[in-house]
């Protein structure tokens, strides 16, 4: 497929970069590879204004707003010899202004679609902010929920997320020839296997197999540079003992070599001095000659780069034709997304934040993210038969004060004043027709002191007694927004504060309790599932959280999400993820020397690609198109999927195979094909899924890419333990 990095357009801008590049200096290249700006570890900008006569600034991150992207820009150019704008980038990772749900949360509509949506709005609303690039899409997979940034991928599943992460690229840069008006460049991030820190312990260890590194963590990013991605991050912590910052093998024989990247690597934020701490370079020198000797084009943030590399290339440490390279892909984008020809940006241009068009699609992405886990009946609360009632919305999250917490982690300039509550949303698809009565009950967290204590319980106690006096109750319950991304790693995932009890003195009242979950990770939610007449899964859902959420709990909606990590009982579970190998001792219940814990089961709470609607969905006359296939061929499974009952909704046809014997042994389920059929009640559609041979590759012990002749089994299903429908093939 043509991509902008495969473009006419993009050879033109290199050609274009190359005349440019022969009239710089070493400083004024030097520059082109360094970016500055507002730590997003403090608020202070810093412009490095000093910088701009002698071009030692490439590139900004963190600068807010068109008119002071312009004001920086337009100082830069006035005092710089050569006219080269500088690269505006920030973390638009949901979103710039309006928000969309988390990037899990969108994992969970399975529909790459919603991905590539909000990719596209957030770059329009980046754009006019003057912004030129982001640094998203996050595609580690994530195994670990202890792991605060397990919110900002897609889940657990190589195939899912490789999916979703060229639909991302896609959403961002467009599918053009160039990145054009609205458009930013995308960056996939952190490469690579940063989801995979031991103990689930930010910028921990990521210690594998190499087989594991290239068959699960490094497809999602040979996806995303398929679909065009211009720009990579190194990510923070070492791979079996090279930090992946100065790592060549990676981000040199493995990105460019083997994938084929064209575009350029930015460091993570400081990763590139932090190569001392890891034990790995003497000092600053040391770090630069290791790091953009392995291949790291651009560092994140400041003078290194611009400091050490002149004397390593005088030293013959580092060669110029290396810089020159460096230098050649930064100008490359300049010149292909305009930059070169048009450094501002129309300062008129933000008046589509939070418009009605951003909203509603912010709406929509979160009617597909949420999952249904758990519903007794209860679900919908349809306004007809709501009419003279009485609902208590009860939780931090549920009213006004929840309304930042909606929005997660990696908000960029989100807004609660342009945030929608679960009260402001219930109130307006049921106000008319009930009563609603909010009360906090607890907060998410608590202070640990007698006082604080107290307080909470004499708030739950008023919130029970409210509660009673109500038809059905609507309790939010989660984390706040703080609570996950970067830097949040947890080693309980339990409620925290007194959000058990608040659960459990619900119950107790006898009433029906709906309860919705509003979180960055999974959560340990054991205690509640068979207590509860309703459990959803609610994520973070964004700007529009209100008027989704009271879509899907009315009936307006059907849910339609379905979990892309596995729900574990407890955090003693953790890492958990559904496509495991077998052990020579699987649990099968049989005797005590299995594989297995003998204080909890070892089955989920709830599996991967799980999820309930408010109708049913029939499976019919499910073929393939044979029973066997050669290396590189391909069989394709048809089924009729029918909407059974009589609400509209979506259901999740999802593929599974297992390779029965290997040379190496193989997972006990891998996601090989998944479509999101929509069908209005009673309707039917006949759904065809490719599975072709290469999706069955994996690494030899020799570290060859095969497709291993042998018996496998398939099946199709709603989830990852459904095998009702079970068949057999071979490769021949
Ligand atoms: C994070 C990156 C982020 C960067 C810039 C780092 O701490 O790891 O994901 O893009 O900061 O904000």
């Amino acid at each position: 497929m043509n991509t902008i990095m495969t473009s006419r357009a993009y050879e033109a801008a290199r050609e274009r970069a190359r005349v440019l590049l022969a009239t710089m200096t070493l400083t004024e290249k030097l520059g082109q590879l360094s970016q500055f700006g507002t730590s997003i570890y403090s608020d202070n900008e810093q412009t490095f204004d000093d910088h701009f006569t002698e071009g030692k600034v490439g590139s900004y991150l963190t600068i807010k707003g068109a008119q002071r992207t312009n004001g920086i820009q337009h100082d830069l150019l006035a005092a710089t010899r050569l006219p080269i704008p500088a690269l505006f980038a920030d973390d638009v990772i949901h979103g710039y202004r309006t928000t969309f749900p988390t990037p899990l949360a969108q994992s969970c509509s399975w529909n790459p679609e919603v991905a590539r949506r909000c990719s596209e709005i957030a770059a329009k609303e980046a754009y006019r902010a003057g912004l030129k690039w982001t640094f998203s899409p996050m595609v580690d997979i994530a195994r670990d929920p202890r792991w605060g940034r397990i919110m900002e991928g897609y889940g657990e599943d190589t195939y899912l997320c490789s999916r979703f992460s060229e639909a991302t690229v896609r959403g961002y840069q467009g599918e053009g020839e160039t990145v054009g008006k609205d458009r930013i460049f995308a960056c996939m991030k952190h490469f690579a296997a940063y989801g995979a820190c031991i103990g689930g312990r930010d910028y921990n260890t990521a210690d594998m197999s190499m087989q594991t590194l290239h068959d699960v963590y490094l497809p999602p990013f040979k996806a995303g540079v398929d679909a065009g991605a211009a720009t990579v991050m190194s990510a923070f912590e070492d791979v079996n003992g090279v930090p992946a910052t100065g790592n060549r093998y990676l981000l040199t024989d493995v990105l460019r070599g083997e994938m084929g990247f064209k575009g350029f690597v930015v460091s993570d934020a400081g990763a590139v001095v932090e190569l001392i701490p890891h034990g790995f370079a003497e000092d600053e020198k040391d770090a630069v000659r290791l790091a953009f000797g392995a291949g790291c084009d651009m560092i994140m943030a400041g003078d290194p780069y611009n400091d050490r590399l002149p004397s390593l290339i005088e030293e013959g440490k580092i060669s110029m034709e290396q810089v020159d390279a460096s230098v050649l892909s930064v100008l490359t984008l300049k010149y292909l997304c305009g930059l070169m020809d048009e450094p501002y940006v129309d300062e008129d241009g933000e008046d589509c934040f939070f418009c009605d068009e951003h909203m509603d699609a912010a709406r929509m992405a979160a009617h597909e993210t949420a999952v249904l886990l758990e519903n007794n009946g209860v679900l919908p609360l349809r306004p007809a038969a709501m009419r003279g009632k009485k609902i208590a919305l009860v939780g931090q999250l549920a009213g006004a004060e929840g309304k930042s917490h909606l929005l997660g982690a990696w908000s960029c300039l989100c807004d609660p004043a342009h945030t929608v509550s679960i009260e402001e949303g219930l109130q307006n698809a049921l106000g008319d027709a009930c009563e609603i009565v909010t009360v906090r009950g607890c907060g998410v967290t608590c202070a640990d002191t007698a006082e604080a204590h107290e307080k909470e319980a004499e708030s739950i106690r008023e919130a029970v007694l409210a509660a009673s006096q109500c038809d059905v109750i609507v309790a939010v319950v989660g984390e706040e927004a703080g609570m996950s991304g970067e830097a949040y790693s947890r080693s309980d995932l339990t409620l925290t504060g007194h959000q058990g009890e608040l659960i459990d003195a619900l119950v107790a009242t006898g009433k029906a309790v709906v309860l919705l979950v509003s979180a960055g990770r999974p959560l340990i939610l054991t205690p509640y599932k068979d207590k509860v007449a309703a459990l959803m899964l609610i994520w973070q859902p964004g700007s529009s959280a209100g008027s989704a959420i009271s879509d899907l709990l009315t009936g307006a909606v059907s849910p339609s999400g379905h979990l892309t990590t596995t729900m574990p009982v407890c955090t003693g579970q953790v890492p958990i993820y559904y496509n495991h190998t077998n052990t020579g001792r699987p649990a099968l219940g049989n005797w005590p020397f299995e594989s297995k814990y003998r204080d909890c089961q070892i089955a989920p709470l709830y599996p991967f690609g799980y999820g309930l609607s408010y109708t049913s969905f029939s499976f019919e006359g499910i073929r393939l198109s044979a029973d066997t296939m050669t290396a590189d061929g391909e069989i394709t499974v048809t089924l009729t999927v029918r909407n059974t009952g009589d609400t509209d909704g979506a259901e999740v046809v999802q593929l599974y195979i297992r390779d029965l014997v290997g040379s190496t042994v193989r997972p006990v389920k891998e996601l090989k094909a998944f479509d999101k059929v929509f069908l209005a009640a009673g309707e039917s559609r006949e759904v065809t899924l490719r599975l072709p041979a290469s999706e069955l590759a994996f690494h030899d012990a020799a570290m060859n890419r095969i497709v291993e002749p042998g018996k496998f089994k398939l099946w199709v299903g709603e989830c990852c333990t459904d095998e009702r429908y079970e068949f057999g093939f071979e490769i021949v």
